[in-house]
Parts: structure tokens; sequence; C-alpha cells
């Protein structure tokens, strides 16, 4: 029955309006993938943040690229203070311990995920472990597996990946985009002498949802779907 699936809500201004049910389908993965500075760990960030705070859901942000510290201060500059969420044990910021190898479910991670609190979890982003495996069957494999656990544990799961481009008119996609349940692209598009950030949903299994290009803003505020319209 349709009103016993679970919805679970995005925490960007105007992405949960994208999808027909109104947000991700609780229990899902999503892949959020774009070329650089497109805004995917900005959307990371209020999945996490926005479910803590609006929505009372606990999440876990884990980030490869740039130390806790840094990504508190980002965050802060965006309008988000994750440290006082923190404080109150409802989000939980990890860096990824690329150095041991590559263990994409590692010990700390998992004693969260095991916490029934513990609805959202967000890895931005799994391209460094990409390119730390020598086998791109065993990466698929891997990240498979790496889902399989998140989700069991009733958990959504938001991940971001990196593309080379992002071109709209001619999409080439990756391995990793077939293994999740939902595909967001996020790019730029050329307008005259500019560039206009978009964002598009791909794929979601589980819902309709808009086939269309939607312009970004990021401000100081942070994120928001601006309407088409606009
Ligand atoms: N306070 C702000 N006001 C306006 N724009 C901002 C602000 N903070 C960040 N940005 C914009 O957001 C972009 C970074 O977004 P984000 O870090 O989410 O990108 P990304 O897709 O994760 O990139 P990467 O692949 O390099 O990690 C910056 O390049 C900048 O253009
Ligand atoms: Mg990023």
């Amino acid at each position: 029955m349709e009103g016993e699936i679970k919805i679970v809500k995005t925490g960007t201004p105007g992405l949960d309006e994208l999808f027909t049910k109104g947000g991700f389908i609780h229990n899902n993965s999503v892949l959020i993938s774009g070329e650089p500075g497109a805004g995917k760990s900005i959307v990371a960030m209020q999945y996490i943040y926005n479910g803590a705070r609006i929505y009372g859901e606990t999440g876990v942000y884990v980030t490869s690229e740039q130390s806790v510290e840094k990504l508190r201060e980002n965050a802060k500059e965006l309008g988000m203070d994750f440290a006082e969420l923190e404080e109150k044990g409802l989000v939980k910021l990890m860096k990824i311990p690329i150095t041991h190898g590559y263990e994409l479910a590692s010990d700390e991670l998992m004693r969260e995920i095991k916490k029934e609190e513990v609805k959202r979890v967000a890895i931005d982003s799994i391209t460094p472990l990409e390119n730390l495996s020598t086998d791109i069957r065993g990466f698929r494999v891997r990240i498979l597996a790496f889902i399989e656990t998140i989700t069991a544990h009733n958990i959504t799961l938001l991940v971001t990946a990196e593309k080379q481009k992002t071109d709209f008119d001619n999409m080439e996609f990756t391995p990793e985009d077939f293994l999740f349940d939902g595909l967001i692209m996020m790019g730029r598009l050329r307008k005259a002498v500019s560039f206009e950030r978009v964002l598009s949903v791909i794929k979601m299994r589980g819902t309709k949802h808009s086939e269309e290009l939607h312009p970004i803003e990021i401000s100081n505020m942070g994120l928001v779907i601006k309407s088409l319209e606009d």
C-alpha cells in the first residue's frame, strides 16, 4: 500500500518537490554525482543538518576530502552550525580512514549505524576510494555490500561522487551510477557569457520524479532549488 511507504525529506529546499512522493524513499540509497564545485557536498550537508534540525532524525556525515574541523567551518559559511547538533548528539561528523587501506564500513561508522536512532548517513565522497581500487568489479562489489550493510540498519543513504564532466546533452554514466536506487546529477549549463548551476534527477526507484533541469542557487543561506518560473 502506498500509504505505508515512508518518505525521507531531503533537507534541501525545493528538492523534495521533484519527487512525486515528496522526498527520498526510506531505506533507499541515493548517489549525487557531478563536476567540481557543483554543490554535491552542500546537498549532503543539508541532508544531515536539516535532517536533524528540522526533522529530528539523527545522522552521520562521513567526509573523505576534508578534516572534520574544515567541514564545520565550511558549513558555518552556509548557515549550518553543526557543533550545536553534535553537542546534542543529533549529528556525528567523521573522516573516512582512507589511510587504513580502504574500508568504507569502518569500525567507527559501524558503531554509529548500529545505534537505533541513526536514520541518515551521508558519505562525501566515494571517488577517492574508487581511485584506490585496483579493479572496477571489486569496487562495485564493495559498494553494493556497503549499501546493503547501511540500509539493513534502517538507514537512508546519500553518497556523493565526482564526475569529470557533466554534459546534460550527452550523458555518460559510470559503473557506480547503476548501483544506487537514486541518481541525481549536478552541473553547469552555459548561458551566453555565464554558467547556470543546475540539478536533475536521473532516476529514483520507487517514485516518479521530475525530468527537468532545475536551476539552483548557492548563498550564505545554503543551496536551494529555484522554481522553474523564476
Ligand atoms: N557562502 C557561499 N555563497 C555562495 N556560494 C557558495 C558559498 N559557499 C560555497 N559556495 C559555492 O559552492 C561551491 C562548493 O559547493 P560544494 O562544496 O558542495 O561542491 P562539490 O560539488 O562538493 O565540489 P567538489 O567536487 O569539489 O567537492 C563553491 O565552489 C562555491 O561556488
Ligand atoms: Mg565536495
